[in-house]
């Protein structure tokens, strides 16, 4: 099973990538026990099924040594001049502080000898608290470490539309913001994707499918309870829904969602993706892989092979018109963490 040509995207001149990324934090911990050698037998899979990028962080649990772990074998097994097909995206989330060079050359210093490569392909930053003004003096410092080859690509995640702005204004290069998009949350369409088209920016959306509950498994379902949502992933989500309007509001939208799925023979999730996917200046989806426990890539592979139509829109968009304001009650994107 390979993905088809249209899975692929030109991100940066130099780094193309798989639009469906492979999120890590469903190695954390916090989503199911997870095996490095399966885990790792399992990344083999995806990356010859075409899903050759990896989204992950600093926190994820093991995410970046399974990325060591993975390239060690791949170029074992493989070849080491074919390394160049894997491009991993890790994060730095570090705690509100003073931000200097040394700080940040050892942060980056950890991830780099974790995975194994003498540079990063993309470096996503968080900041959980803009009073601090420390993101700043982060973000130059790593922007040195760009130039000095440490780094291939600045990124943020979970930045608002007006601190993006004001990291551009200090001339520091940024090309990607990742955030939460979804059907359910659409926050970034406000503000965010326009300000990100005008300054040649993409974003890389997560949370698109809800942890999961966006697919046929949760359609006509109870309200889970606690017990049953049993990753993190699930628990984030269902208050995202709560707050957007309610599991009655969702099994609306997953019944609207199943008649465009059975049209294109396709499954809910991948309509969820498909549209996010659509949405202007998004290079890509990252869905959360629980690496040797549970696989979806067939299904998900399927995002590449039809498009959405008009009237598949306008079936769905009455029910999202139904729910709440999410920007005027959270805030821009990533004011949920702030
Ligand atoms: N920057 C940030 O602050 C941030 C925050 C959250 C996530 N992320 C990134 O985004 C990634 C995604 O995480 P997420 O929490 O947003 O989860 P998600 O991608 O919305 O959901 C992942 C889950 O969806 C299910 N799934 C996948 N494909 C499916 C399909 N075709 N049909 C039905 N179910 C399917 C799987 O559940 P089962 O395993 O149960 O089958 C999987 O564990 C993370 O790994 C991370 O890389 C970033």
């Amino acid at each position: 099973m390979a993905a088809a040509q249209s899975s692929r995207f030109q991100f940066t001149p130099d780094l193309g990538i798989c639009r469906v990324l492979n999120g890590m934090w469903q190695v954390s911990g916090a989503h199911g026990a997870i095996d490095p050698g399966r885990a790792v037998e399992a990344m083999f899979r995806y990356h010859e099924a075409g899903f050759t990028t990896w989204d992950l962080a600093d926190h994820y649990g093991p995410a970046e040594q399974l990325i060591g772990a993975f390239r060690r074998q791949f170029a074992g097994r493989l070849d080491s001049e074919r390394l160049g097909e894997i491009q991993a995206f890790t994060k730095w989330v570090p705690p509100p502080g003073p931000m200097t060079r040394r700080n940040v050359e050892e942060a980056i210093g950890v991830s780099l000898k974790r995975m194994g490569v003498e540079r990063l392909d993309l470096l996503q930053f968080h900041w959980w608290d803009y009073r601090h003004p420390g993101y700043l003096d982060a973000l130059r410092h790593l922007a040195d470490l760009r130039q000095e080859g440490r780094i291939r690509h600045l990124g943020l995640t979970n930045f608002d539309t007006e601190r993006l702005a004001i990291i551009l204004e200090h001339g520091i290069p940024i090309v990607s913001n990742q955030v939460q998009y979804s059907l359910v949350d659409r926050r970034p369409e406000a503000k965010m994707a326009v300000f990100c088209q005008a300054h040649g920016i993409t974003l890389l959306a997560y949370g698109t499918l809800l942890g999961g509950l966006l697919s046929e498994k949760y359609l006509g379902h109870a309200e889970p309870g606690r017990g049953e949502l049993n990753t993190a992933s699930l628990q984030k989500y269902t208050r995202m829904i709560a707050a957007w309007g309610g599991w009655g509001l969702f099994q609306e939208l997953l019944a609207a969602l199943k008649a465009v799925a059975d049209k294109h023979g396709a499954s809910i999730a991948t309509i969820g993706a498909r549209y996010v996917l659509d949405r202007p200046a998004v290079a890509g989806v990252i869905i959360g892989a629980r690496l040797g426990i549970a696989e979806h890539l067939a299904d998900n592979a399927r995002v590449f092979d039809f498009a959405l139509e008009a009237e598949d829109l306008a079936a769905i968009e009455p029910v999202l018109a139904k729910s709440r304001d999410l920007m005027r009650l959270i805030g821009d994107c990533g004011d949920e963490y702030r």
